[in-house]
């Protein structure tokens, strides 16, 4: 898919302030610092769209960016960051809760991993609460660079190996890195494929 406009559209606190609009939205979750910003700006091409910091908890709302006037990109707090305080952590997690599990206009969940890292419990929560809600989701392996591509092979059959005992089906996966441009492709395809399968508007 060419992207001829990515521009910031807004950025919510809470649930009942994001576009109404109707137009759909692709989503990024994950743990704090994981990528997701980074990963925006890739698959928009343009660097500083999504602000990225090495300070986990940059992104603290819901952000969305329009795409070629058509439909979203959502950048969504990251979950499992230790350094806010009790209250603020319940906030994240409710809003990213009622993002998830309530958004009727998102159309697929992008799981963001860090590919160095073996499967971390919060993690495996988070998929496993998707899948009891039945949110359509996807787990994108971030950071390939920081591996070698055997050991990110065998990171990612470890993965699905841990994902296996909990599932008969396993979800899309991508294999991503911002730092030399990997996998743009493969998930713009993805994208425009369930465009053109989308109904033109929800609800
Ligand atoms: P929060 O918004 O704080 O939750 O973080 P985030 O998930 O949006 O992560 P962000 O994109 O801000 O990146 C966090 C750090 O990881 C930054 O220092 C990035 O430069 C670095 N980073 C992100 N993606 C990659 C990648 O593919 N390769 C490498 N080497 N570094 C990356
Ligand atoms: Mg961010």
């Amino acid at each position: 898919m060419h992207i001829s406009s990515a521009r910031f559209r807004c950025s919510s606190t809470k649930l009942s302030q994001c576009p109404g609009d109707g137009k759909w939205e692709f989503a990024f979750i994950g743990r704090s610092n994981v990528g997701k910003s980074s990963l925006i700006n890739l698959l928009t091409d343009t660097p500083a769209l999504a602000k990225v910091s090495s300070t986990p908890g940059k992104t603290k709302l819901i952000n969305h960016f329009l795409i070629n006037d058509r439909w979203y990109i959502v950048d969504l707090p990251g979950y499992g960051y230790a350094r806010v305080s009790k209250a603020q952590r319940r906030d994240f997690s409710q809003l990213i809760t009622d993002y998830v599990f309530r958004r009727e206009a998102m159309y697929f969940l992008f799981v963001l991993i860090d590919v160095r890292l073996e499967p971390q419990k919060i993690d495996l929560e988070f998929i496993d609460l998707l899948g009891q809600h039945g949110v359509p989701f996807g787990l994108v392996f971030t950071k390939c660079d920081k591996l070698s591509s055997n050991q990110v092979e065998s990171s990612v059959a470890r993965y699905k190996r841990t994902l296996r005992q909990h599932w008969e089906e396993l979800p899309p996966i991508w294999c991503t890195s911002s730092e030399k441009r990997r996998g743009r492709e493969e998930l713009l395809d993805f994208i425009e494929n369930c465009l053109k399968e989308a109904p033109s508007e929800q609800g």
